[in-house]
């Protein structure tokens, strides 16, 4: 799906270039890709997919993640 008219971007650009760069902000998606950066009519889509993409990356971490012993 085409988040960014202007600049030809889609949600799977935006998700590709979070995980290749580390991505995790509006800002930083427009440093690489240009979202939002002429009309700015796509920001609010392109925080809703840059929100996904943490969700899924907060899951990810959580599954990965060591569990903590509790003391008895
Ligand atoms: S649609 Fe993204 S800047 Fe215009």
């Amino acid at each position: 799906m085409f988040v960014c008219i202007c600049n030809n971007v889609t949600d799977g650009q935006i998700r590709q270039a979070m995980r290749e760069h580390d991505l995790c902000s509006l800002r930083e998606v427009r440093e690489h890709l240009g979202v939002g950066a002429q009309c700015g009519r796509c920001a609010r889509c392109a925080r809703q997919v840059i929100a996904g993409e943490l969700e899924r990356r907060a899951q990810v971490e959580l599954r990965h993640s060591v569990p903590i012993a509790v003391a008895a």
